[in-house]
């Protein structure tokens, strides 16, 4: 029984998953095997974000970690010219609908709290920034953990300075975005080397290892390398609970850990992914995230929606092969490992 973070079974957490891939019997399973879920509520609107959280309480319990987006706020949608490079890319696609594209606003951070309390979530994850230390102080006042994304030891060290209970230590290697907030260039360390640098700041808070950990590494990180949670992502989207196709599956599975790349041109901030013709086509990010995020949205929602995955955004973490695993032969291939 581990109860460093939340009782659970297994020190294992199921990443946060924004963009649709994740889906509430997916959390839910991993609840109901003694792990620990994650919701991700990025480019969720609250009602959606609400309804996810009841339906995977219904389906299981409140073991989860709410992960949150930090950014500028935004009081109002704002509409911006789409980038010629992508309007061009619509047009050959033949799926150019309009020349613009519009940013929603921010939800408050306050109205997450208020789902906080209402569904009694034990914890909170921040990705792309932080909270202040007085909103640190009060969730943990109502017996809130707070974790924080950090890519570099100085994310580390500044997250830590606001009295946060844990760090998710994420590695280049991770699928997805790189959930830091303090560097515009690539993180160039790997999970472990970055573990290390971490490790090396000796604080006694909950340490969260993050990005291309294979089922057969969670064992020495969890014996030898000193965490407390190993955290997976791509391993669990690719079972057949999360919400991808099987023509994507099939997309997916074609690939190796050469077809999986780092770009910030897609969305204005780095994200590993398959390194298909968008990837390549796409050179520079018109815009800082998340902003050139809207503005590829269409082009990779359509394409996506359309099968043609040569121009869909599909993130992954480096891992050696991304043939998919069956949910509960995964979840026993974990649990051999304790
Ligand atoms: C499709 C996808 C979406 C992601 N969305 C988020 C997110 O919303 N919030 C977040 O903190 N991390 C996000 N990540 C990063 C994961 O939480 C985690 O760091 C990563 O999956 C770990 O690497 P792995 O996929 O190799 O296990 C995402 C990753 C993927 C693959």
């Amino acid at each position: 029984m581990f109860n460093k973070l939340l009782v659970s079974d297994y020190n294992i957490i199921q990443a946060p998953m924004a963009g649709g891939v994740l889906s509430p019997e997916l959390v839910a399973g991993v609840i109901n095997a003694g792990m620990v879920g994650s919701i991700a509520s990025g480019y969720l609107s609250l009602s959606d974000c609400e309804q996810f959280i009841q339906r995977v309480i219904a389906l299981s319990s409140n073991r989860f970690i709410l992960n949150l987006f930090i950014e500028e706020p935004r009081k109002t949608s704002l509409r911006y010219q789409k980038p010629n490079k992508i309007i061009e890319i619509e047009q050959q696609l033949g799926i150019y609908e309009q020349d613009w594209f519009e940013v929603p606003p921010t939800i408050a951070i306050h109205d997450y709290l208020k789902l906080v309390d209402k569904y009694q979530i034990p914890a909170i994850s921040t990705t792309f920034g932080l909270l202040s230390q007085d909103v640190v102080k009060e969730l943990q006042l109502n017996g809130v953990k707070v974790l924080a994304s950090i890519n570099s030891q100085i994310e580390a060290q500044t997250a830590l300075a606001t009295g946060i209970d844990g760090l998710i230590i994420q590695g280049c290697t991770a699928g997805g975005h790189q959930a830091g907030f303090a560097h515009e260039r690539q993180n160039p360390l790997s999970t472990l080397e970055l573990l290390q640098q971490v490790r090396a700041l000796d604080r006694d808070v909950v340490l969260i290892a993050t990005g291309g950990i294979e089922v057969s590494d969670i064992h020495a990180y969890l014996n030898e390398h000193g965490v407390d949670y190993v955290q997976l992502g791509t391993l669990f989207m690719l079972s057949e609970l999360s919400t991808l196709n099987s023509s994507l599956r099939e997309f997916i599975a074609s690939k190796s850990s050469s077809d999986i790349s780092m770009s910030s041109a897609i969305t204005g901030k780095s994200v590993r992914g398959i390194n298909n013709q968008l990837m390549r086509e796409l050179d520079v990010a018109e815009y800082p995230f998340p902003i050139q995020h809207y503005a590829s949205s269409y082009l990779r929602a359509k394409t996506k929606s359309l099968g043609q995955f040569e121009y869909a955004g599909i993130w992954l973490g480096e891992h050696q092969s991304y043939q998919a695993l069956r949910f509960d032969d995964l979840i026993n291939d974990i649990k051999k490992q304790f």
